[in-house]
This record gives C-alpha cells, sequence and structure tokens, in this order.
C-alpha cells in the first residue's frame, strides 16, 4: 500500500532505530550538530540525544542566575549533570553564557550599601564569576558565548541600556572576553546575539566584534542564535550573514536554531496539529537551510539546535502565544519528522 506519510505516521521499521541514520554521523564531515538541554530532557530524552547530537549546551543551567545565586554561592550541580553527559557519550559541550542582561542575579549589580556596584565591584564580580565557572569546566567546554545580547535593537546606538553598560561602561564586553582567556587559554569564545540577519542589526554586530578585533580583544567566533522559523529569514539574507561574519575572518557557530511552523505575525493559539502545507513548508526550509550551511562548513563549526524534539520548546510557552510549534527534526515521540529526512 502505498499512502502518504503523515505528520505522526513514521513506519515502525524506522522508529525502532535500524533504519535511521544518526544526524550527526551524516554530518560527520561537515560540523557537530548539538542540542541545548536540561537535565531534565536529558532523563526523558537522552537515548535520542545520545544518537543523534554530538554536541551539547545548557538551555539555561550554566546561566549566572543558576551557577551563583547568592554571591560566592555557586551551584555546579545540575550544569555538572549535563557536562557528565556529554562526557559520558563522547559529546561537545558549548558554554552558555558568562555575561548578560538577562537571568543574572540582582546582587551583582547592587553594591554593599544598597546603592549600584560602582565599576570597579561589578568588574570584579564579574571575574570572579568568570573565574570560577570557566575554570570548573576547562577542558570539558570547548567554547563559551562569554557575552550575550549586548547590542540594542532599536534604531540608534549600538550597545543595548543594561545594568552591565550603565554600572561598568562600554568595555564590559572586552573585558569579559580577557577573564574567560585568562581564564581558559584554550576555549574558544564568542559573541552570541539574535536577529542576526535583520540588516540593521547585523551591521551592529559586524561592528562591535571588528572593535573587539581591532582593540586586540581574544575573540575567535559569533554565534548566530538562528531562531528562524519556517517562512523567514530569506536563504540570500542567511547567505549575506555569514559572508559579512566570515569576513572578520571568525568562526561562526548557529547556537539556538529552531524553525517553528508560525510566521512571526500569526498569533493563532487554537492549532492542535500542522497543516500539510506547513509540514512540506518545514521540510523545504530545513534541507535549504542545511544546503547552506554545508557549502559553509569551512566556517561554520558548529550547529546547535536549541532543543532535541517537539516534545519540549521554550517557544511553546512564550508568553501570549502558549501554543504547540513543532520547531524541530524530531516530533513529540522522538520520532523522524519528513523534515529530519530533508535534512539527512
Ligand atoms: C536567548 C538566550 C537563550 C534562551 C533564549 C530563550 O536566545 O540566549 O539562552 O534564553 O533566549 O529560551
Amino acid at each position: 500500500m502505498n499512502r502518504k506519510l503523515g505528520y505522526e505516521q513514521v513506519p515502525s521499521a524506522r522508529s525502532n532505530g535500524a533504519e535511521i541514520p544518526s544526524l550527526h554521523e551524516a554530518y560527520a564531515n561537515d560540523f557537530p550538530i548539538g542540542a541545548a538541554v536540561s537535565p531534565a530532557v536529558l532523563e526523558s530524552a537522552g537515548p535520542l540525544i545520545a544518537r543523534h547530537y554530538n554536541s551539547l549546551t545548557a538551555e539555561n543551567h550554566m546561566k549566572p542566575i543558576e551557577l551563583q545565586p547568592e554571591e560566592g554561592v555557586y551551584t555546579f550541580e545540575m550544569a555538572d549533570r549535563i557536562a557528565n553527559f556529554a562526557k559520558e557519550h563522547g559529546m561537545r559541550l558549548r558554554g552558555h553564557t558568562l555575561v548578560w542582561h538577562n537571568q543574572t542575579p540582582d546582587w551583582m549589580f547592587e553594591g554593599k550599601d544598597g546603592r549600584p556596584a560602582d565599576r570597579e565591584l561589578l568588574l570584579s564580580r564579574m571575574k570572579s564569576h568568570i573565574d570560577t565557572v570557566v575554570g570548573r569546566y576547562r577542558g570539558d567546554i570547548y567554547c563559551w558565548d562569554v557575552v550575550n545580547e549586548a547590542i540594542q535593537d532599536k534604531e540608534g546606538g549600538l550597545l543595548r541600556q543594561s545594568r552591565w553598560l550603565e554600572l561598568a561602561g562600554e568595555d564590559y564586553i572586552q573585558k569579559a572576553f580577557e577573564y574567560a582567556h585568562a581564564a581558559d587559554p584554550d576555549a574558544l569564545l564568542f559573541y552570541n546575539d539574535y536577529h542576526e540577519t535583520v540588516p540593521a542589526k547585523r551591521e551592529k554586530m559586524y561592528k562591535l566584534v571588528k572593535e573587539l578585533l581591532d582593540r586586540g580583544t581574544p575573540i575567535h567566533g559569533i554565534g548566530l542564535q538562528a531562531h528562524w522559523n519556517i517562512y523567514e529569514p530569506s536563504i540570500e539574507d542567511i547567505r549575506i550573514t555569514i559572508e559579512r561574519f566570515a569576513s572578520l575572518g571568525l568562526q561562526l557557530h548557529i547556537t539556538e536554531l529552531d524553525l517553528p511552523m508560525f510566521s512571526n505575525d500569526d498569533k493563532r493559539t487554537d492549532l492542535k496539529k500542522p497543516s500539510e502545507e506547513m509540514i512540506d513548508q518545514q521540510k523545504v526550509r530545513y534541507e535549504e537551510i542545511f544546503k547552506l550551511f554545508r557549502s559553509y562548513k569551512d566556517v561554520l563549526t558548529n550547529v546547535t539546535f536549541w532543543g532535541a524534539a517537539d516534545d519540549y520548546t521554550w517557544l511553546d510557552y512564550f508568553p501570549g502565544k502558549e501554543r504547540k510549534t513543532w520547531p524541530f527534526l524530531f516530533n513529540d515521540q522522538h520520532e523522524p519528522k519528513p523534515c529530519f529526512w530533508g535534512v539527512v
């Protein structure tokens, strides 16, 4: 019987693993394929992750608020579980993230007298956080997102208004890279941001990184978050972005890839399953995007998804748009979707 396969109808011969190629093995000559995970996801999707991915990122558990909730009190247990899983399975580990305006504890920015911390205090806290965290995972984490999302999206100034900028001054970014390099001279250090293909933002990212390089900052790569969708951005915009950033002579990592099945202005929350068009469009897009990535494998040295399978993604909990979004290559049952076959 020759019937078209529906989204959830993957033949069982394939589901038992026998005929399903490993995703990362399919890209063995190109780049590692990563997934962002938590210890809970490693519990629920461990076999899938061990088989199809060969790089991990902690979705949340290496962020400042998780690792140092109180000054000098470090909590590494959850992060260690992720690091241990990577080690057990011979996977790479990307560090995410050291300096960010979000998910960073308030105490970091507070002075002893309840007033805002001064530059000296804030930078000394930044240094001891980086020393401790990067030092702990030295040899295990091969690259760090040192600074995350420091650029302002709006027209106008280059840098985002944040407590880092306000209290420490513009060179806080350079300092973060210097401290990270001192803590682990072998780690590759990345600047990571989103909306990287939007021309104005792209040029700001280029400018920031170029200035860092001109000042001799130890930076080795740019992280393109790639929170895209099945319609946007265009392949041409992605290509232009890769070319532009690669012209700085740095490595590029795709750090947080997901392709939800909704366009930006599609606010529907009542869809129980994706339409055939959405499924096809996702397959076409993933295919085109990975074909493009492959053609840049000399500069593109890691491609990481911001999740592992459709049963868990941060996108499904996006405030105001709580709904299933089906952004990955594997469905809720951890079976390959049509887009998986497009990619391998
Ligand atoms: C940004 C951050 C990630 C994550 C996502 C949303 O992209 O870099 O760490 O918080 O937002 O999950």
